[in-house]
């Protein structure tokens, strides 16, 4: 099984989506292993957004991580960075499909409500600057039999 961080993003938390899109991987089938809100640092966001550091937007890209707290989850799944990625759509929000997180309630590019990781590599980075290891919890989720096969719940 594949881990993935996603953060609703200051703009989520400011619209009120924070249910709706926890409702939407839960009823997905993936199990959260890890939910916390943060403020996030200087520090961590430099090496978050490393790949975006010459970027233009950067600066602003920042500040408005830091505008206010985010949602931070770890959602484990089989290949569950593809599938996430999948169900939050397109970066600029207005080009989103409807049905994904951002083609159904944003519009902007910046300003686009979530964030999920990259691919498993990613994730793995992302998962060590945001969760202690205490903060994440491994536990039975009853219905895998009913979401899997079994050798798909075994990878
Ligand atoms: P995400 O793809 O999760 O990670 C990088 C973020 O930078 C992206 O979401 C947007 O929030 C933001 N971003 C990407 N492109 C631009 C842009 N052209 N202008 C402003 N912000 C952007």
């Amino acid at each position: 099984m594949e881990r993935s961080v996603v953060l609703v993003k200051p703009d989520g938390l400011q619209r009120g989506l924070i249910g709706e899109i926890l409702h939407r991987f839960e009823r997905k089938g993936l199990k959260l292993v890890g939910l916390k809100m943060v403020s996030l640092s200087d520090v961590l966001l430099d090496e978050w957004y490393i790949h975006h550091k010459d970027r233009p937007f950067f600066p602003s890209l920042k500040s408005y991580m830091q505008s206010y707290p985010v949602i931070a989850m770890l959602w484990e799944g089989l290949e569950a960075t593809s599938a996430i990625r999948k169900m939050i759509g397109v970066t600029k929000s207005r080009d989103a499909e409807p049905g994904t997180i951002r083609g159904d309630f944003g519009m902007s590019q910046q300003y686009n409500l979530i964030h999920a990781s990259e691919d498993s590599v990613n994730a793995d980075k992302e998962s060590s600057l945001i969760f202690k290891n205490d903060e994440i919890f491994m536990w039975d989720k009853m219905d895998l039999s009913s979401i899997y096969v079994e050798e798909e719940r075994n990878r």
